[in-house]
């Protein structure tokens, strides 16, 4: 299904059910997140080994952690015995393995079985084939992406595309170097409401003028409602009187030396889809991860990443991270209040986009395409 052209202003939405429905919500998992790279966990929180992360990928729970070789290893959260989930928790340190709560079977930081009460009365148990089952993982921009695919897509296409389709050129965010940046800040959000809706408001600026008041001081053609994205290439520029991408115009912080000059005092915004959200301004990178945990939430987790000797000198961000910890709550609060129409009688057949927003139409025909035919369940 593509969108209706209604008129020649308006192209129609995804229908309403779409954002609420359970067997949709479900067939997203399956054929979207649990099938595309999803960006998991900053490198940078795995900084030893015995230390892990766990994520909600689509519906599995996969645990990330760093070996004592010092590689990435992500594994599905599931002993091998019975199926007791062995990390409760969402971060964690162990020693030298994890060991299952339930019947102790353990297994190094690589996944393979090491030990477990009388396994040395059962050697014909493979303890590679009953170690814990890998997911391919990706180290990129900093961030550690697993999927879980048998045949993961292709990175380059999928996700290093999507940057290069938005900026004209992959070289283009390479200034930022993205990987050697440290975090300043990152804050949590729950956001009760489906993640496409925070995917399409992220990808349009007509709401720009109405709900961000301080985002269109600093970038005043903001104002005018056509998004960064909407152009190939294009990063919004900054005010005439603005200092930097703070709350009030101030001054940031240090810029990334390596930036291009047409880089300076800009802001790009890119879509990584399903997931991800790349901001870069001249002194820091925003990235938003989300973790769609139903139909009707998810979670986002937004970091602020600084040149290293900016945090490590203790520098105030606060002015910097208020900006757009401000553009989230604004963004944030108004995918939440769309979210309850989803299911009315009068939304059954979605609303409509603007021509700002017809962009938003590809991400929709995107959608159709990975999820196909689903029955709705109600
Ligand atoms: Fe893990 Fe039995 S379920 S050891
Ligand atoms: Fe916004």
């Amino acid at each position: 299904m593509t969108a209706e052209v209604l008129s020649e202003s308006l192209i129609s939405t995804l229908p309403g059910h779409t954002y609420v429905d359970e067997n949709i919500f479900r067939a997203e998992q399956e054929r979207i997140f649990e099938k595309m790279w999803f960006c998991a966990v900053l490198a940078a929180d795995l900084d030893k080994a015995g230390v892990y992360k766990t994520v909600q990928v689509g519906r599995e729970s996969v645990i990330i952690n760093r070996t004592r070789k010092g590689e990435i290893r992500a594994f599905y959260n599931i002993c091998r015995h019975r199926g007791v989930k062995l990390c409760m928790e969402e971060s964690g340190e162990v020693n030298r393995a994890f060991q299952c709560p339930y019947h102790a079977w353990t297994y190094d930081l690589e996944g393979k079985l090491i030990a477990a009460p009388n396994l040395t009365k059962m050697p014909d148990i493979d303890r590679q084939k009953y170690g814990l089952v890998n997911v391919a993982v990706r180290e990129y921009m900093g961030y550690i992406w697993v999927c879980l695919a048998d045949e993961p897509p292709s990175f380059e296409e999928d996700v290093m595309g999507a940057i290069e389709e938005r900026l004209g050129d992959l070289r283009a965010i390479e200034g930022y170097d993205i990987a050697h940046l440290s975090l300043g800040r990152r804050i949590k959000y729950d956001v009760k409401a489906n993640w496409k809706l925070i995917i399409e408001n992220f990808m349009e600026c007509y709401h720009c003028a109405t709900i961000h008041p301080e985002l269109t001081e600093v970038l005043p053609e903001f104002a005018d409602g056509l998004a960064a994205q909407y152009f190939v290439g294009h990063g919004a520029e900054f005010g005439a009187d603005i200092k930097g991408f703070t709350v009030d115009g101030s001054e940031g912080l240090d810029v990334i030396p390596s930036l291009s000059e047409d880089q300076d005092r800009r802001y790009y915004a890119i879509t990584i889809k399903p997931t991800v959200f790349v901001n870069l301004v001249p002194d820091h990178v925003i990235i938003h991860r989300m973790f769609p945990l139903a139909a009707d939430r998810t979670i986002v987790e937004c970091d602020w990443l600084y040149l290293p000797s900016v945090v490590e000198s203790g520098k105030d961000v606060s002015a910097s991270v208020e900006l757009f910890h401000r553009v989230n709550q604004q963004d944030f609060d108004a995918c939440e209040r769309c979210q309850p129409a989803m299911g009315s009688r009068i939304y059954a057949k979605g609303g409509v986009l603007v021509p700002s927003e017809h962009h938003i139409g590809a991400f929709h025909d995107w959608v159709n395409d990975k999820v196909g035919d689903v029955v709705p369940a109600s």
